[in-house]
């Protein structure tokens, strides 16, 4: 167990606005044992950093934890070689390039018809009706699991997420998240012989022309469905409000002062949509005078070291004029989000502008309920009422 200093935080505030907290810890003690949380938390962004690439110190490599038990051994729970074998086999099927040639089309066919059905309503909650099954569909695409549904797509989503942050044990948790993974499982059982006769460059078509085990193929196509879904979702619904909120910067936008990949970045630097990563002490290590020791939990808060206020001025305000070049909102080592390139097409270069071009004079919904912005590991909205004049 490592001498870090013990830091105690009420959970329920924690989950409601983490920032606070995450504040005084940064200014305070940076490197802290949370008892709450069961681990010892990293706030600063250089400490994370740096630290993220010692993976013979900071492994990925969980043996006893709840995702490997629930969801199967994954790339994002393996270190070294390993770990890059199976990155580099996804790759044709998440690099800038097949984003270009074969996901934007896709995504941009999926955002119009979700729109189209949505306009004449004039009303709505962008949570629900937009974000979730946009996501939901261009994830469909990427894995290959054309034959699930988008609400299957979103709450076996969840019920994986929740499953690996059971610490407490609840059955009912555990029993949602083994029958997604059940369901999940039974999706790749149906595409892979279509997969097979006629390979794509989905997930599943990638890793089966490569010959990768089924049980490897199964366990990594439930890390980009737990992964790839809420991120998403919440970005977009996240992204849509704050420029609401901040009518100037969609001004600047609409002007052409500045672009709509920046206002993406800006949001996933102020809200970070993965708060948290975690990571295993493998060996003894000291950092600013902490000892930590082996099997301690570490956990990486990226949402803390993007508001690290010796890195960004005027760190708690939106603005996406600002150089967002230290955020890390997507990590700082090689377990960098592989999605990445596929979630900038999605939010950046189709959610944002499709929503703001079709739905016209866009505006929160004065007599909806007010916005809910819930979350630490995971932090999103809740709900985005919003009204639209109609065409
Ligand atoms: C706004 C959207 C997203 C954000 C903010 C995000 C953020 C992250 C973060 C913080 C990590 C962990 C990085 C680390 O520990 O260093 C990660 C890993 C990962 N993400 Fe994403 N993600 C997003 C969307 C997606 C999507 C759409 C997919 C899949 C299509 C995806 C697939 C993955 C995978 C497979 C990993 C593990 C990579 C590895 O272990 O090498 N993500 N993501």
């Amino acid at each position: 167990m490592s001498n870090a200093p013990r830091f105690d935080i009420d959970l329920a505030d924690f989950w409601c606005d983490p920032y606070p907290t995450l504040a005084r810890l940064r200014a305070d003690a940076p490197i802290a044992f949370v008892p709450q949380l069961g681990g010892t938390v990293f706030t600063r962004r250089d400490d994370i950093f740096v630290s993220e690439k010692l993976i013979d110190v900071f492994s990925s490599h969980q043996p006893d934890g709840l995702m490997n038990k629930l969801m199967g051994h994954n790339m994002m729970r393996k270190d070294g070689e390993a770990h890059i074998s199976e990155r580099n086999a996804i790759f044709p099927a998440v690099s800038p390039r097949a984003v270009k040639q074969h996901w934007s089309a896709r995504f941009q066919a999926a955002a119009d018809r979700i729109i189209a059905e949505l306009a004449p309503a004039g009303r709505g909650d962008l949570c629900r009706e937009l974000a979730l099954p946009l996501s939901a569909d261009c994830l469909k695409a990427v894995t290959g699991l054309t034959n699930m549904s988008y609400q299957d797509m979103d709450a076996w989503s969840q019920a994986m997420i929740d499953g690996i942050a059971n610490y407490a044990g609840n059955p009912d948790v555990e029993a949602r998240c083994r029958a997604a993974t059940d369901g999940i499982d039974a999706a790749i059982d149906d595409m892979t012989p279509v997969l097979t006769r006629t390979p794509d460059h989905s997930l599943l078509g990638v890793m089966l022309g490569c010959g990768m085990p089924m049980q490897n193929i199964q366990a990594n196509i439930k890390l980009a469905i737990s992964g790839g879904q809420n991120e998403p979702r919440d970005a977009i619904a996240g992204t849509v409000w704050a420029l609401l909120i901040h009518p100037e910067q969609l001004a600047l936008v609409r002007a052409g002062k500045i672009r709509w990949i920046q206002v993406f970045e800006e949001y996933a630097r102020w809200i970070s949509p993965i708060g948290m990563s975690p990571r295993r002490i493998a060996t003894p290590w000291s950092i600013h005078g902490i000892d930590l020791e082996p099997d301690d939990r570490v956990f990486f808060m990226f949402g803390s070291a993007n508001r690290d206020e010796a890195c960004f001025r005027n760190a708690d305000a939106f603005d996406a004029t600002r150089d967002q070049s230290k955020s890390i909102a997507f990590g700082a080592g090689p377990h960098y989000c592989a999605g990445a390139w596929i979630s900038r097409a999605m939010v950046a270069d189709i959610a944002l502008p499709s929503v703001f071009s079709r739905l016209r004079s866009l505006r929160l919904d004065s007599a909806g309920d007010p916005v809910r912005i819930r979350g630490w590991a995971f932090r999103g909205l809740q709900n985005l009422p919003v009204t639209w004049d109609e065409s």
